[in-house]
């Protein structure tokens, strides 16, 4: 089995950059706010619970998000090589990946980190726009749509995410600080880290990503 992990801060590009990466690659994305959002919509006991605590721009408990990503690996996907995007994003959800893949004789081989500045972070995220229709990221100004409001790929219409209001944003950056943050150390103490610098194109940030996992 194969793991990598995109770590960064709210709007440092992680989805983007996953997308661009799993189309080049056989990796599968696994990202738990995708994950999160889908069981609120569905009304899941895993997305009531998740549901104020995402509201809030807090960290949904380890204990509900380690069940998650559990219960996707579980499923079977047909892939052996998994993409990560915001997760882990604690110690304890990092020692809990260990501990899992290591019963799996398998372990994390690369963790990207997603360096960008803070300015750059708030206009991404003010600016981002989703497809309700097939979950496509736009930004209203760096990635545009052809047509305003609507998705270049199935037409859907193009939505603002409720955590994406400024002051939810500066709670999610803080949260990021106190919480995420010191992974990267922890990751760069095992030899996986490879910092990424996310102030650049989309393409050259993917290239990069794919660049590492082919060495591998
Ligand atoms: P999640 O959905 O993971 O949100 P996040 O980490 O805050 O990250 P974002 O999705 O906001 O940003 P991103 O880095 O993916 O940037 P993107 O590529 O979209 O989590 C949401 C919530 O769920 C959390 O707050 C928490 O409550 C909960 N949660 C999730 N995982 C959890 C966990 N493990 N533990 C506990 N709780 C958890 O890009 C942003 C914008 O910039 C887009 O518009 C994009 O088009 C644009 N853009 C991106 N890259 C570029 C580029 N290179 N050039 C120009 N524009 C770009």
């Amino acid at each position: 089995m194969k793991v990598a992990v995109l770590l960064g801060a709210p709007g440092a590009g992680k989805g983007t950059a996953a997308e661009g990466v799993c189309a080049a690659t056989k990796y599968l994305h696994v990202a738990t706010g995708d994950m999160l959002r889908d069981a609120v919509k569905k009304g899941t006991r895993f997305g009531v619970e998740a549901e104020a605590w995402m509201k809030r721009g807090e960290l949904v408990p380890d204990s509900t998000i380690v069940a998650i990503v559990e219960e996707r690996l579980n499923a079977g996907s047909g892939s052996d090589s998994y993409l990560f995007d915001g997760f882990p994003r604690t110690r304890q959800q990092a020692e809990l990946l260990e501990a899992s893949l290591g019963k799996l004789g398998a372990k994390v081989q690369h963790v990207f980190f997603l360096d960008a500045p803070r300015e750059l972070l708030l206009s991404r995220l003010t600016g981002r726009r989703i497809c309700r229709g097939c979950g496509r990221n736009y930004h209203v100004v760096n990635i545009p749509p052809k047509k305003s409001g609507v998705c270049d790929g199935c037409g859907g219409e193009l939505y603002q995410r409720a955590d994406d209001q400024e002051a939810t944003i500066a709670r999610r950056l803080d949260v990021y600080n106190a919480q995420t943050e010191a992974l990267i150390a922890w990751y760069e103490k095992r030899g996986v880290l490879t910092r990424v610098n996310s102030a650049r194109h989309r393409d050259e940030i993917t290239g990069e990503i794919v660049r590492v996992l082919s060495r591998s």
